[in-house]
């Protein structure tokens, strides 16, 4: 476990530099450790014409499911802030379709670790159709 944040970390890292995010200066990365043990690493790719640019979490879903994996085993999201950065609310939901509630979600900047939490607590009561 201890070695699997260490790698999701410095995964991110390596990636975080290539976040394209020239409108609103703010890059992020996030790294995805699928239950196939393969890292997808993401970073948010902004457009001119603003709705179109899509989160870091978007970018590593896709590369993840791409390569025929749909279950995330822990999720790692990095910002350049001194407070943790969150995923966002339509990123909850995205992230939520692969995961489980008990799914870890590590919260760092490029110095570390700030937060660990979980899936389920970041997205209570998350929309399930197999639940309805
Ligand atoms: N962003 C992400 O990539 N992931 C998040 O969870 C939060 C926000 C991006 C979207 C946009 O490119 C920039 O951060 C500012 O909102």
């Amino acid at each position: 476990m201890k070695q699997n944040k260490a790698l999701l970390f410095s995964s991110a890292k390596n990636v975080f530099p290539n976040a394209y995010a020239p409108y609103s200066k703010f890059s992020v990365a996030v790294s995805l450790l699928g239950i196939d043990t393969t890292i997808y690493t993401g970073v948010n790719v902004e457009n001119g014409a603003f709705p179109q640019g899509m989160c870091a979490e978007a970018s590593a879903i896709g590369k993840m499911v791409t390569n025929g994996c749909t279950e995330i085993a822990e999720v790692l999201v990095m910002a350049d802030t001194k407070n943790p950065t969150t995923p966002c609310g339509g990123c909850r939901q995205r992230l939520m379709e692969f995961s489980k509630p008990d799914t870890p979600v590590y919260l760092c900047n490029l110095e570390g670790f700030l937060e660990e939490t979980t899936m389920g607590l970041l997205l209570p009561g998350a929309f399930d159709l197999n639940n309805n």
